[in-house]
């Protein structure tokens, strides 16, 4: 005897109550949209938009979006996620599967800090908001408080780049877009004094693709994890270009490293058995 009351009809229908899409038979519906409004009318980016947010953008939030997407989609093979998307791809997998290997690489420490800049210059511009301070003087107080929890701001320096040549072009674009009043510009005003703060210490930290990308994200009212859930959208696309550049090239099995070259062993102490009972007292 079950603990729970036979469900009705109704309820079993309500389990995933949805927004997005209704479906019948001949029909598909997105938003309240036929689909067939949206083939051949919208772009992939307005669209995307429209199903993951609910509203349309204007051309102006569409063009920034699309510039933070094309900007992610690729770092090569020295990218984790890209590596991996190879190596899968090598093992006879199907090419969903290599793609889903790759993807699972990107977090916080590769390719998901753009989601923890969003964070800090909402908390900039919230802050100055609340205080009725200048994003400026936000910024100094906020970077502060964040530093106390770690020295390293998310969307700050590059392991490989001095500059990153991404970051010139997509500010550029927000910057325009600030002076054609599509976007406030406070996001952007909060990531330039991080940097100017990080350009003042021992080593100089200009902005990567995460906070360059996050700067948009930002000044389009984007949830921090959305930013993450587009970067993952964005980087699929070079995921997939590079697992079927390796499935066609034909070698199977390949390692991270040429055979020649072998990981260091260092043996060391052995590992204790942890299935072994405890000792008695
Ligand atoms: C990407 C990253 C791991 C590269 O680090 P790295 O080049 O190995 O830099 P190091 O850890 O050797 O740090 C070098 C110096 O720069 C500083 N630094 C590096 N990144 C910094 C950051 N994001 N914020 C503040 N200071 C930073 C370090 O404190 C260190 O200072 P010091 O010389 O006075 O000791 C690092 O910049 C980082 O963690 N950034 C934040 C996460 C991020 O945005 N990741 C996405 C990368 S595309």
């Amino acid at each position: 005897m079950s603990r729970y009351p036979e469900p009705t009809l109704a309820e079993v229908a309500d389990w995933w109550t949805t927004g997005v899409t209704r479906i019948a038979p001949g029909e598909v519906e997105h938003r309240g949209v036929p689909v067939a409004d949206i083939i051949g009318e919208r772009d992939l980016v307005s669209a995307m938009y429209f199903l993951v947010l609910g509203e349309w953008p204007c051309t102006a939030h569409r063009d920034l979006l699309e510039a933070a997407l094309v900007g992610s989609m690729d770092h090569g093979p020295q990218a984790p996620s890209i590596a991996v998307a190879r190596m899968a791809a090598t093992c006879g997998i199907g090419i969903n599967n290599a793609m889903a290997s790759a993807v699972n690489t990107l977090g916080d420490s590769h390719g998901g800090a753009a989601q923890q800049c969003v964070e800090l210059l909402n908390d900039v511009v919230g802050y100055a908001e609340r205080e009725g301070v200048t994003i400026d003087d936000a910024t100094e107080v906020v970077v502060a408080i964040w530093r106390e929890r770690s020295p390293y701001l998310p969307g700050f320096g590059h392991r490989f780049h001095p500059i990153d040549p991404r970051r010139g072009p997509l500010l550029g674009l927000v910057e325009a877009a600030v002076a054609d009043r599509h976007v406030a510009g406070r996001h952007l005003t909060a990531a330039l004094r991080v940097e100017a703060i990080l350009a003042a210490q021992r080593t100089p930290v200009p902005m990567n693709i995460d906070g360059a990308t996050a700067v948009i994200y930002a000044e389009l009212g984007i949830a921090p994890e959305l930013s993450r859930g587009f970067f993952v959208l964005s980087r699929s696309i070079g995921i997939l270009a590079h697992a079927w550049e390796e499935r066609s090239g034909g070698r199977r099995n390949k390692g991270p490293m040429p055979p020649a070259i072998l990981p260091t062993y260092r043996p060391s102490a052995p590992i204790p058995d942890v299935s072994a009972p405890p000792a008695a007292p």
